[in-house]
């Protein structure tokens, strides 16, 4: 599974270069920070997921997969870089590194995140040999994940509305839906949408995307709690500081992990029209659980 994950990581990596500007663009600063935080080594786990839909929809090869995977990553590293803002989450380490406005200023990290947003639909309205029809379905589908309604942007004010809030179990459900399960969707829906997936297998894709999307979001609260900056690459025990409404300060680390396992069983649940086809979805799916990082 390492080996597998490291083989897709790189076709991402490659078709990553290739989409960004280079540094040396003018003006170079606005480059240097885009290309500083999607660079800084994520686990490019929603553009594996989009390949891997693709592959389960299609058994030949998508035409334009490997942009269209890159979109999510640019959508998501952009949601990172807004996430970590002072006047968000306000922290100092992501990917092992300094956090993009602590190195190039509060200014350029909100445009490089504003620039990277922008990228991803270029890329989608532009992909080459794709149809219109699709291009519209993979734009309309990234944009309301991304969006506010039921979606990252509407996920995250309610994230920050909720700190200090006392226990509402749907109040908490709503934000990880949204700020995380919703672009997670996206990314298997994206997928199924350019391998020309039918009705039914979209909506079995997407339910598939979006337990899965919760179970990451879980646990990520309890790596929160347990991990620590160094494996992790990003600030550890920020969210009971900062009074957040998480898995873990409503229900506990051990039901919490339960919880994560109950959305991973849902996940699966969805898969099984494909049969054995989507024992690499599946597992991957495991992978978001059992993950240290
Ligand atoms: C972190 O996502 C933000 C969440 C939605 C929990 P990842 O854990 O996928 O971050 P990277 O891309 O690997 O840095
Ligand atoms: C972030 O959730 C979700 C996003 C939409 C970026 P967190 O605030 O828990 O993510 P981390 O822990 O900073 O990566
Ligand atoms: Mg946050
Ligand atoms: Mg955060
Ligand atoms: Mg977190």
């Amino acid at each position: 599974m390492t080996t597998y994950l490291e083989q897709q990581r790189a076709r991402i990596e490659d078709a990553l270069e290739r989409l960004v500007p280079e540094e040396t663009a003018v003006p170079p600063a606005i480059h240097r920070a885009m290309r500083y935080s999607l660079f800084a080594g994520g686990k490019r786990i929603r553009s594996v997921f989009c390949l891997e839909a693709a592959q389960l929809v299609s058994s030949d090869p998508v035409p334009d997969i490997e942009a269209i995977s890159c979109t999510l990553e640019m959508v998501h590293t952009y949601s990172l870089i807004h996430d970590d803002l002072p006047a968000l989450d306000n922290d100092d380490f992501r990917r092992g590194k300094p956090t993009c406005h602590k190195v190039f200023g509060e200014a350029t990290a909100i445009l490089a995140g504003d620039a990277l947003l922008t990228l991803a639909f270029q890329v989608l309205a532009t992909l080459p040999h794709t149809s219109g029809d699709i291009r519209a379905a993979l734009a309309t589908e990234l944009s309301r994940a991304a969006g506010t309604v039921n979606g990252m942007i509407g996920g995250q004010v309610a994230d920050l509305e909720a700190v200090n809030n006392s226990f509402d179990p749907e109040k908490l459900e709503y934000i990880h839906r949204s700020k995380t399960a919703a672009l997670f969707r996206a990314s298997v829906c994206l997928g199924a949408i350019a391998a020309q997936a039918t009705p039914e297998q979209l909506a079995a894709i997407s339910r598939f995307g979006e337990n899965a999307g919760m179970a990451f979001q879980v646990v990520d609260d309890i790596l929160d709690v347990e991990s620590s900056r160094e494996e992790l690459g990003k600030t550890v025990g920020k969210d009971v500081l900062q009074k957040k409404v998480t898995y873990p300060a409503l229900y506990g680390m051990e039901q919490s992990s339960q919880m994560a396992a109950g959305f991973i069983g849902e996940a699966q649940e969805a898969l099984r029209p494909f049969r054995e086809n989507a024992a690499r979805l599946k597992e991957l799916s495991e992978y978001l659980v059992s993950r240290k990082v």
